[in-house]
C-alpha cells in the first residue's frame, strides 16, 4: 500500500498522525504528508484507518490514481 497526503487539501487537524504516528506527520507548515509512502505491512491498517478518518479526504493512494487515469 503507498499513501500520499494532498497538501492542498489538507487543512492540518492532525487525525492521521493521532491514528497512524508511524505513517503521518505534521510538517512545519502545519501540514500532514507521509514519512514514507510506501506503507510496512504493519502499519498498513492504522493508514488505512487515518485514509478513511480524514474529514477533508486529503490522503489518496497514488496507485489508485494511476488506475483511474488509464481506465
Ligand atoms: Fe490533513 Fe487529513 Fe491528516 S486534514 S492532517 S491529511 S487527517
Amino acid at each position: 500500500m503507498k499513501v500520499k497526503v494532498n497538501p492542498d487539501v489538507c487543512i492540518g487537524c492532525g487525525a492521521c498522525q493521532a491514528i497512524a504516528p508511524d505513517v503521518f506527520e505534521i510538517n512545519d507548515d502545519g501540514i500532514a504528508q507521509e514519512i514514507s509512502e510506501e506503507v510496512k505491512e504493519e502499519f498498513v491498517e492504522d493508514a488505512t484507518d487515518a485514509k478513511e478518518g480524514c474529514p477533508v479526504n486529503a490522503i489518496y493512494d497514488p496507485e489508485d490514481v494511476v488506475e483511474e487515469q488509464a481506465a
